[in-house]
C-alpha cells in the first residue's frame, strides 16, 4: 500500500488549477478533482491533467439507483482515474452495481470508495433530517462494514475514525482522511482535524489537504512538507 497525500485542487477554473500546477516543477502531486471543477470543465479537465502525469481522484459522491450508478460510473471509467466514490447510504446493492460498472472489460479498474457520513451531518441532524435512531459513530462503521461487504476498497473518513476502520474492516482496506492541518496552521473551517503526522500514527493511506497547500503563501514547500510529515 502506497501512502500519499492527495491535494484537494478546489478551484473553480482551469486557469487557476494550471496556474497551481506550473508551481510544481519536479513533482507530480496525486490530485482531488471535485464537482465544482467537474462540472465548470467536464470530463476534458481530467483527461488533461492525467496527461500532465498526476494521478488523479475524482471525488463525485455518486447516490442514485443502483442501474443509474453503474450506467454513469462505468462512463468514468473510462476516464482512468485512480481513484472515485459513491455514498454509502446508497445501499450495499448500488454500491456493488457500482463496482461492476467501474470494472472495465479488460477486468481493470481505479480504486473505489465509500462516502459515509458527510462530516457536514451532526449526529442531531441525522436524527431528526434523517430518522436515524443509531449513534454517528455507530451509524458511520455500520457503513464502513456494508462498504466492505459491496468489497470496495475503502472510505473516506477523519483520521480519528481512520484506525477503528481498520480494527473492524481489515488493515488493507483503505482510510481516505480529509480534516488535515499542519501544527501551526490554521483550522478553518474543519473541527476534527489531525496533522499529518498524527494522521500517518492514526492509520490514514491516503491524506486530502487542500487550503494548507492551495493557499499557502510557497504551495510546493507546504506540499513538501505535508509529504515529510505524512510519510515520515
Ligand atoms: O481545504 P481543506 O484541507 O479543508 O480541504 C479538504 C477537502 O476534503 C475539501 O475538498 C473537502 O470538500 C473534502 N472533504 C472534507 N471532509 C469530508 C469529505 C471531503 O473536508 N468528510
Amino acid at each position: 500500500m502506497n501512502k500519499d497525500v492527495i491535494i484537494a485542487c478546489d478551484f473553480n477554473s482551469k486557469e487557476d488549477l494550471i496556474a497551481f500546477l506550473d508551481k510544481f516543477q519536479e513533482e507530480k502531486p496525486f490530485l482531488k478533482i471535485g464537482m465544482e471543477l467537474f462540472y465548470a470543465e467536464g470530463p476534458a479537465i481530467v483527461k488533461e491533467v492525467k496527461e500532465r502525469g498526476h494521478k488523479i481522484f475524482l471525488d463525485l459522491k455518486l447516490h442514485d439507483i443502483p442501474n443509474t450508478v453503474k450506467k454513469a460510473i462505468s462512463v468514468l471509467s473510462h476516464l482512468d482515474v485512480d481513484l472515485t466514490n459513491i455514498h454509502a447510504a446508497g445501499t450495499i446493492a448500488m454500491m456493488e452495481a457500482a463496482l461492476e460498472g467501474f470494472t472495465k472489460a479488460d477486468g481493470t479498474r481505479g480504486q473505489l470508495i465509500a462516502v459515509t457520513q458527510l462530516t457536514s451531518t451532526s449526529e442531531e441532524r441525522m436524527k431528526s433530517d434523517l430518522l436515524i435512531e443509531a449513534g454517528l459513530e455507530e451509524t458511520v462503521m455500520h457503513y464502513a462494514k456494508n462498504a466492505k461487504v459491496a468489497k470496495l476498497d475503502g472510505i473516506v473518513c477523519s483520521p480519528w475514525e481512520a484506525r477503528k476502520v481498520k480494527d473492524v474492516c481489515g488493515e488493507d482496506f483503505l482510510t481516505i482522511t480529509p480534516g488535515v492541518r499542519f501544527a501551526d496552521g490554521d483550522a478553518g473551517d474543519q473541527v476534527r482535524i489531525a496533522t499529518p503526522e498524527k494522521a500517518r500514527e492514526l492509520g490514514s493511506d491516503y491524506i486530502v489537504v487542500g487550503r494548507p497547500i492551495t493557499q499557502a503563501a510557497d504551495p510546493v514547500a507546504a506540499y513538501r512538507r505535508c509529504m515529510k510529515e505524512f510519510l515520515g
